[in-house]
């Protein structure tokens, strides 16, 4: 039978209001917060002005300059925007350097390099338990004369601050808010969800928080939203639609060549689909809630598993190096693929897999059905094609049993693998699949079913990302 659509009565309406206006006073920066945000990013941006040349503009961006952060994570985003007439190296160079120059080291601060597209300097206060980026960017008044990706901020920043109202940027903490609590908040590879810029985009579009939820609660894919040009015209959708390609689509509208949505994973806009579904079916603030878990809790989800799937808990540890998140979660996913290919080619698919990383460890579980095989049967080709007859006859020739079934070959032999257990003890030590640059098997280690306990957060983390 079909189901029928949530619909938002204004009784219904009226609710999530209220439950949205709870949540606003949970999540918006105290006065004390905004105050110290403030007086830090003044701070800072005076020093930068002392050492900086002329030609160097000092900008306040991100969520902090346009009132969209959320409490606890007033993260300061100040960029140095060179001309660009200057060199991309000597840019990032001069960027370091200024941003270096003003720490007041031994003083309650610190600071660390950070990558992205440039290297920038994070410097940390830690009284105020403050963090504050300092960028390097071109200067750019359209996005024609973007050098690097980063460039756009500014654009980002001056359309938010001269198109928000107050009301929306409230809306976009409570959307921000809600992903976060369902693990779709962020562009980062980890999350390949919406990030900041995005949400303020969608609350823009469809005006409000509601809006925004109530039409991924109904709406069919690919969502495709040109904020500037607010779905009116066909043809230009159509054009979008297959310029991008993705079952989400954003045109960002200080770049018409760039899907701000670019990153969001199928995954995590089916979850906000269905988040918002329940949601407007049932309003409820535990939608806005984070679902944490005890360490015990971990540890009794993992011994679950055995029990109630009657599957196997393949754990796989490796050593992380200190480099981006970011690269080190991509790499990880494609040794992940690699190996899934691995065991469904040799007969052990797993049902389930998944990742995770912390400081120092980055771990793949597989979920695997026990098998033990003695034998196994290999189809060969046909015995009309005479040289790969041959040649199959002549590699097999170890078999226990040689078959024709119509006109194929087949060869009933012992496997190279008897059990998924051998099998992923090759595999963590670098047998039957490569790689990747950053994640070694030295050291790799292999547990199935009983699992370490400084390891059941990790995993039971891993799964969470997939349950709903
Ligand atoms: P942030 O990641 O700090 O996001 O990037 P944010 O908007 O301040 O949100 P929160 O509250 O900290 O989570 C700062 C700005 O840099 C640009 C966006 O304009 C963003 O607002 N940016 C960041 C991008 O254009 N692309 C990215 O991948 C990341
Ligand atoms: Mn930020």
């Amino acid at each position: 039978m079909k189901q029928a659509r949530p619909s938002i009565t204004p009784s219904k309406r009226a609710l999530i209001e209220r439950i949205a206006n709870e949540v606003l006073k949970l999540v918006k920066p105290t006065e004390k917060e905004m105050k110290a945000a403030t007086f830090y990013s003044n701070e800072l941006m005076g020093r930068l002005k002392s050492v900086v040349p002329k030609n160097v503009e000092i900008v306040l961006v991100g969520s902090v300059a346009r009132g969209t952060q959320i409490r606890g994570s007033s993260d300061i985003d100040i960029f140095l925007l060179f001309p660009k007439s200057m060199e991309e190296r000597k840019m990032e160079e001069l960027g370091l350097k200024y941003g270096k120059g003003i720490v007041k080291k031994g003083q309650n601060e610190s600071f660390i390099i950070k990558y992205a597209e440039h290297p920038y300097v994070k410097v940390l206060l830690k009284n105020e338990n403050i963090a504050a980026d300092i960028v390097p960017a071109f200067k750019i008044s359209n996005a024609s004369e973007m050098g690097s990706a980063v460039d756009r901020t500014q654009l980002h920043n001056e359309f938010v601050n001269a198109k928000l109202s107050k009301k929306q940027r409230d809306d976009v903490r409570i959307m921000k808010t809600f992903l976060n609590a369902n693990n779709i908040y962020g562009a980062e590879a980890r999350i390949e969800g919406f990030s900041g810029y995005l949400c303020e985009l969608l609350v823009y579009h469809y005006g409000s928080f509601i809006n925004a939820i109530e039409h991924f609660s109904s709406t069919t894919v690919p969502v495709v939203i040109d904020p500037l040009n607010k779905g009116k015209d066909i043809q230009n959708i159509k054009e979008l639609k297959s310029r991008f390609n993705k079952n989400i689509i954003v045109v960002d509208p200080t770049d018409r060549n760039r899907n701000v949505a670019a990153n969001v994973s199928d995954a995590s806009l089916a979850r906000l689909m269905l988040v918002s579904r329940r949601f407007i079916r049932e309003p409820k603030a535990s939608a806005f809630m984070a679902k944490g878990y005890s360490d015990k809790e971990s540890k009794e989800f993992i011994s679950g598993i055995k029990r109630k799937t009657g599957l196997d808990l393949y754990l796989l540890v490796f050593n992380m190096p200190d480099i981006t998140e970011d690269i080190l979660w991509q790499q990880l996913k494609r040794l992940r693929n690699g190996m899934e290919s691995v065991l469904e080619h040799e007969g052990f698919p797993s049902t389930i897999s998944t990742q995770n990383i912390s400081e120092k460890h980055g771990i793949i579980c597989f979920m695997i059905r026990n098998a033990k095989r003695e034998s196994v049967i290999v189809k060969g080709p046909s015995i009309f094609m005479e040289s790969a007859c041959a040649a199959f006859l002549n590699s097999h020739s170890n078999a226990m049993h040689i078959l024709i079934e119509n006109d194929r070959l087949f060869s009933v032999e012992k496997p190279r693998f008897a059990t998924p257990k051998e099998l992923a003890g090759s595999l963590v030590s670098g047998k039957n699949i490569s790689f990747p640059s950053y994640i070694k098997n030295k050291g790799a280690k292999l547990f199935v079913n009983k699992i370490p306990e400084q390891y059941s957060r990790l995993v039971h983390e891993s799964f969470q990302e997939k349950l709903i």
